[in-house]
């Protein structure tokens, strides 16, 4: 019952445009409050809807303190999500201990909805996550594990100089291996 109102909440966001309808004009990006369980179904509806294969859609997930979350709103639409988790290393997960805890941003998640890809919101939130983002300052480098098959994520990582590392076999539920990219962050 409780998600059905979620779903019903995540609709009202849904705006969708005709792709190439018009320039974008101003991107802005909105904490999520995560501890408000109605954000955390929204959270979990767009999440569903941009990583159907991938989606994050256990509640307790986004209860993890290190965790930040922001919305993607261009031109006053709720159109994409970011999600981050700080001084916290992949390493916690697949046993990498080359990569630091302290100091590290892992992008957990980029996403932008079908509609608006394509006119340049992903590279604006990429940019944002090591450059203007609030939780940037005093972070030393940037992570992110992505589908060896996500051509479009390995493009936007190689533009924005992340350096590929190293593959991780069978990260995903489904068998596909990650690659593991990471930046580093100048003072
Ligand atoms: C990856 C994603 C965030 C890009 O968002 P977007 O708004 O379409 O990105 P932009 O229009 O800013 O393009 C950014 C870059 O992505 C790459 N890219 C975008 N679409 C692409 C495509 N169809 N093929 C190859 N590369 C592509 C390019 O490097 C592009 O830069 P360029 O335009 O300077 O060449 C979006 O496709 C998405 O949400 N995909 C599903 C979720 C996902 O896979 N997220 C990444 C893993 S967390």
């Amino acid at each position: 019952m409780t998600t059905g109102v979620w779903y019903a909440k995540c609709e009202k966001r849904n705006d969708t445009r005709t792709p190439g309808e018009r320039h974008i004009l101003n991107i802005q990006f909105e904490r999520i409050d995560l501890s408000n369980p109605l954000e955390v179904g929204h959270v979990i509806c767009m999440d569903e809807e941009i990583f159907p294969e991938d989606s994050l859609d256990d509640p307790d997930y986004w209860k993890i303190p290190a965790l930040h979350a922001y919305w993607i709103i261009a031109d006053k639409r709720f159109v994409g999500m970011v999600a981050v988790e700080l001084d916290r290393a992949p390493g916690d997960r697949f046993s990498d201990d080359t990569i630091e805890d302290s100091g590290t941003i892992y992008i957990i998640s980029i996403g932008v909805r079908e509609a608006w890809r394509g006119g340049g919101i992903g590279n604006t939130a990429k940019k944002w996550t090591y450059t203007e983002a609030p939780f940037v300052k005093g972070m030393k480098r940037i992570v992110t594990t992505v589908r060896v098959g996500n051509a479009e994520s390995f493009a936007l990582n190689e533009a924005h100089e992340f350096e590929a590392v190293r593959a991780i076999p069978d990260f995903y539920p489904d068998g596909e291996d990650a690659q593991l990219f990471v930046r580093s962050i100048r003072a």
